[in-house]
């Protein structure tokens, strides 16, 4: 008696346990691994850059796209929304396997999360539309923040900025 039930304990804890090489953990690890095997097998080759200096480089683009759109600065919101634009498309290129999506990969989930944002914006600056790049603009910080959601990081809450980060740039100037 003793000893079937012992055994029913033993399958039990075996059966609950999860299946091994499964999990988000697992694959991330494996992807961490995949990327450190080939820049050991490339010594050569640089590491991409790290995924929280794009992310500061996105927050500084972020914000001032905002600035410019607010002081209807037509010409340099188009600037700014160009640069916005080329740091995303840097960081699908350089961490588009990153480890923070497995097993999903960046380089899917990212543009999936932010294109439609970023073409409302396109449109609305393209046609001078305050109104519409305020709405535009709450979209793209939304899908900056659901990605955060969707890689773990849902504490990281994008919204529009109160005050400049930079205010040595004006944007307050006429388009030319
Ligand atoms: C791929 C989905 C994704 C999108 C889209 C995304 N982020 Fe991130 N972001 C991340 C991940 C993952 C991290 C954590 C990076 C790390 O581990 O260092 C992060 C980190 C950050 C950080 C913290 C960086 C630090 O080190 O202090 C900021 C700020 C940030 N993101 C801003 C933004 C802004 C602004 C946008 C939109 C314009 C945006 N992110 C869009 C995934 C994303």
């Amino acid at each position: 008696m003793r000893a079937t039930f012992a055994l029913l304990l033993l399958l039990g804890t075996a059966c609950s346990r999860p299946e091994p090489g499964s999990g988000p953990e697992i694959a991330a690890l494996r992807a961490e691994l995949a990327s450190l095997k080939l820049a050991q097998a490339n010594p050569g080759s640089t590491a991409p850059p790290e995924l929280g200096q794009q992310m500061l480089e996105l927050q500084i683009r972020h914000a001032r796209l905002w600035q410019a759109g607010q002081a209807q600065n037509w010409m340099l919101t188009q600037f700014q929304l160009a640069e916005l634009r080329e740091s995303f498309s840097g960081v699908v290129e350089q961490n588009g396997d990153h480890a923070a999506l497995q097993p999903k990969r960046l380089a899917e989930v990212m543009p999936a999360f932010t294109d439609p944002a970023l073409r409302q914006l396109q449109d609305a600056v393209d046609a001078q539309d305050g109104p519409k790049f305020e709405a535009a603009y709450d979209e793209l910080s939304k899908a900056c923040t659901d990605c955060h959601e969707a890689s773990d990081h849902g504490f990281l809450v994008i919204q529009r900025p109160q005050t400049p980060v930079l205010d040595n740039l004006r944007a307050d100037l006429p388009s030319p």
